[in-house]
């Protein structure tokens, strides 16, 4: 049989790396897809970088749509990102009746809902294993290898760049800023790390496995969105001294309602979390990714790997083209749905508000070293009905001297909690910086048992 042919949009670091996979092991895909896969035409601006990269068989061009519009392209890569001109090329791609391969999370996480609903309607398949955790096969876990499980949550550290930045903060006990212009300097971070820093690539990914979990539609602007740029080294210190490391994870949950055991709805967040140390998760440094999916049959599982580089993504690419290079054939309705449930029997349970979010708190309270301070805070926190799981106060001498009125000390109140409403910790937290003997603006992070 003639090899199926394979039109790649944009051949920057992802696009080269699936270009020297496929070609460094054309045989052994050969020999598990049944049929050869070829990248035969290649769309880019820059063109002599281009051919420079494939050599004189593939075809170059500078137009995108030439690719799309080339009766012997059975599948289209978009590997352009964003949200813009790839969203158009996508849509065309399709609707010329082509099988789309992207790793392009914000596109889906956006406009998901949208893209699959043509797809399905024109009975392509529209595959994204690159989106989520580079590497890891965490989509095809989810869809397939975990099918028969009532997912309960997934937690993942999903975004490298910001792993990369919270280990070397960690290790050196460094501050946010000065990690962040290292990390520049050495490639690691962007030389616009916005979407990185600030939760938004974490996002996209936690929310397209949410809607995977629990067939839910896409639903990014439901995502509550956290960065690190207001985590402190001392933050880390402190969790670290509580047994915890600080992580930045995605976060997608069924909410059950702990009396009446009904679903509450979705849980759907990124923001930095305290995760027990002695956790495998807790211990992922570096640029790595990984995620836990606790599965109601299989318990927890957890899968780990390299979230980003040429190569990592490039082998989630090509597992996507010889998925469909051997389905391409089936009947459209035997093939693994998009979103992993069928497109008719999608569940309308709700992504919550943040304030309707179940989770256990580290607070830290900068506060005066004096009698009755510890009493009025747990006295709030009792009256609001919240345990306290541990508490660490640091010595005044232990944190400098006092700032300002040399007269009276300060100290730093360390509390862990145990699971209270999002709501009800936004009242207490308010109800606590009234305090006058709170001095600073109680720093909140939120703490994932993990269990
Ligand atoms: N910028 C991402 C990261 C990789 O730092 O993990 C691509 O999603």
């Amino acid at each position: 049989m003639n090899p199926i042919q394979v039109g790649l949009l944009g051949i920057g670091t992802v696009g080269s790396g699936t270009f020297s996979v496929l070609k460094r092991n054309q045989a052994e895909i050969r020999r598990r897809a049944g049929r050869g896969i070829e990248i035969t035409m290649v769309a880019d601006l820059d063109l002599d970088r281009a051919r420079t990269l494939v050599g004189p068989e593939v075809k170059v061009v500078n137009d995108a749509r030439a690719v799309i519009a080339n009766p012997d392209i059975d599948i289209v890569v978009e590997l352009i990102g964003g949200y813009g001109i790839a969203r158009q090329l996508v849509m065309e791609a399709i609707a010329a009746g082509k099988h789309v391969v992207t790793a392009n999370k914000a596109l889906l996480a956006v406009h998901g809902t949208e893209i699959f609903a043509a797809a399905h309607a024109k009975g392509v398949m529209v595959a994204f294993e690159a989106a989520v955790a580079g590497g890891i096969p965490i989509i095809k876990a989810l869809r397939e290898g975990l099918t028969a499980n009532s997912i309960q949550w997934i937690a993942g550290i999903i975004n490298g760049t910001t792993n990369f930045i919270l280990s070397e903060m960690r290790a050196k006990g460094l501050d946010f800023a000065s990690v962040l212009k290292e990390a520049q300097r050495l490639g690691y971070a962007e030389a616009d790390p916005t979407f990185d820093i600030e939760g938004v690539d974490a996002a996209h990914k936690a929310t397209i496995m949410s809607a995977i979990a629990f067939g839910i539609p896409v639903q990014f602007d439901k995502a509550y969105v956290e960065g690190i740029t207001a985590l402190s080294a001392q933050d880390i210190r402190y969790a670290e001294q509580l047994g915890y490391r600080i992580k930045l994870l995605g976060i997608t949950k069924r909410s059950i309602d702990h009396k009446t055991g009904a679903v509450r709805g979705i849980e759907l967040r990124v923001h930095p979390s305290l995760v027990p140390m002695k956790r495998l998760i807790a211990n992922v440094e570096g640029a790595m990714n990984a995620v836990m999916v606790h599965g109601d049959a299989v318990g927890t599982t957890l899968y780990y790997g390299k979230g980003a580089g040429a190569e990592p993504t490039a082998s989630a690419v090509i597992a996507d083209l010889v998925d469909i290079t051997r389905l391409h054939t089936a009947d459209a309705a035997q093939r693994v749905p998009h979103l992993a449930f069928q497109p008719d029997a999608m569940s309308d349970l709700p992504v919550l508000p943040m304030s309707e979010i179940i989770t256990s708190y580290y607070l830290r309270l900068r506060v005066a070293d004096e009698a009755g301070v510890l009493a009025g805070v747990t006295g709030i926190l009792a009256e609001a009905g919240i345990s306290i799981d541990a508490m660490l106060q640091r010595e005044a001498d232990e944190v400098g001297a006092p700032d300002g009125d040399a007269q009276v000390a300060q100290t730093d109140l360390i509390i862990l909690t145990h699971d209270t409403l999002e709501g009800t910790m936004n009242e207490v937290m308010a109800r606590m910086q009234a305090l006058p003997s709170v001095l600073q603006p109680i720093k909140r992070i939120r703490k994932e048992e993990l269990a």
